[in-house]
């Protein structure tokens, strides 16, 4: 049966951005006997003592007394008692700050908390005043995309690009002399570390977007799904930013914890209410299980430490390989470069006045075993026309070196036959 859709259900039920994509990868790899290398996953690798430490917990938690009344009860809408607990307790000693638990909220995933956040602040006012969604720096992750209710009130700015052209490296700064953050605007959003460039803003940059937003009580979501403390996914010096009008935002997912989802806020009690009303609306409150077992992984100290030693190691060295394997494979001649790699789990490469579309590279590189993602599905709400956004793919590091290697020389040559 054809169901015949509201405006909002039309617009939920179309897939946006990579999941578009995700659902071609899926056709191509189902019937491909592993002659493929797969870049192009978000999926975290499941580390051994990522997965130890989750196992530990899990144990300790069937083993105690607290067990059914985590799972046989509903909770609270705001969150698990003890894991906001751990938090505050974690976050108050370690950025010394004073949060109390009016300050936080645990979300399923860091995907609803922002879909909450978009709709709560972005969106038309009671005044049909149409409030902004902006994101302050394109490209941005492509979840973004699909998350208001309604479209045109997504907005997102031209980067500025800072490129040294010798060692074929680029970086995206924000463009202030652009970014519009005024009346007008519901909330600002960005990812820090950036989902798909590796980018991460600057402490000053940041405080400056906050700054900008402050004059209109505008909230600044700021998306931490691989900043620090966990999994502390930055391969840069950063510092989480907290109070007044920015919601820091963390997500379990990259820490070893996408089935369960869970996801963090930590922001204004005020503005920490106005999404908790918008959950219990949804959804009641997230699954308990998995917050019980986070509790007591960032209570113990444990989690941040496996993060520093485990996680944010394994993918910065799989960085290097991308960027040596380039280094030594791709044409100095050519105009490629690669952003820095300042933390997630992807490495983006640029190709300037690459002479066909990035679509049309992504199927060049299937046909020689390679899976990436095209960069043109990361500019959720740019509207602008811009070459360049036709002119960048996302490498995940999410494979072996060996593959990883070997996909990097494959894409050499691919785009040496291109150019
Ligand atoms: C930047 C960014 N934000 C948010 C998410 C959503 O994460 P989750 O809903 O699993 O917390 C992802 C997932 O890949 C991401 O890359």
């Amino acid at each position: 049966m054809q169901p015949l859709l509201t405006k909002i259900g039309d617009r939920m039920s179309q897939l946006t951005g990579v999941r578009l994509i995700m659902k071609d990868i899926k056709e191509t790899l189902k019937d491909s006997k592993g002659q493929y290398i797969n870049l192009s996953t978000g999926n975290p690798v499941i580390l051994p003592e990522v997965e130890q430490l989750w196992r530990k917990y899990t144990q300790e938690l069937l083993d105690s007394a607290d067990y059914g009344k985590v799972v046989c009860r509903y909770g609270d809408s705001q969150g698990y008692e003890p894991l906001i607990e751990a938090i505050v307790t974690d976050f108050n000693r370690r950025y010394k700050l004073n949060l109390t638990h009016r300050h936080i909220l645990i979300t399923p995933g860091s995907q609803s908390l922002y879909f909450y956040a978009a709709n709560a602040f972005g969106g038309y006012t009671s005044g049909e005043k149409l409030k902004q969604i902006v994101l302050p720096l394109s490209p941005e992750y492509t979840g973004y995309g699909g998350l208001t209710l309604q479209p045109d009130a997504l907005v997102a700015y031209k980067p500025a690009l800072e490129i040294d052209e010798a060692s074929h490296r680029f970086k995206y700064r924000p463009d202030f002399s652009q970014l519009k953050i005024d009346e007008n605007t519901g909330c600002v959003m960005f990812s820090r570390p950036c989902n798909p460039t590796g980018n991460v803003l600057a402490d000053d940059e940041v405080r400056k977007i906050a700054t900008l937003a402050e004059p209109d009580n505008v909230p600044v979501i700021i998306d931490s799904a691989y900043g620090p403390p966990f999994p502390s996914l930055n391969f840069t010096a950063m510092t989480p930013l907290f109070g007044g009008n920015i919601i820091h935002c963390m997500s379990l997912s990259k820490a070893g914890l996408p089935g369960e989802r869970i996801g963090i806020a930590i922001g204004d009690p005020q503005l920490i209410a106005a999404l908790e009303c918008f959950q219990t609306n949804m959804c009641i409150h997230s699954p308990r299980y998995g917050q019980a077992i986070a509790a007591r992984a960032i209570a113990s100290g444990e989690l941040a430490e496996v993060a520093e030693a485990v996680i944010r190691p394994y993918y910065q060295h799989k960085f290097v390989v991308v960027e040596s394997t380039l280094d030594r494979a791709m044409p100095a001649s050519l105009p490629w470069f690669l952003h820095r790699g300042e933390g997630a789990i992807f490495a983006w490469l640029w190709l300037q006045d690459l002479p066909t579309d990035d679509w049309k590279l992504y199927e060049e590189l299937k046909k020689v075993g390679v899976i990436v993602v095209p960069g043109s599905t990361f500019f959720p709400g740019l509207r602008a026309e811009w070459p360049h956004k036709h002119q960048c793919i996302r490498i995940s590091l999410t494979a072996t070196d060996e593959e990883i290697a070997t996909g990097m020389q494959r894409l050499a040559k691919v785009v040496e036959g291109v150019y």
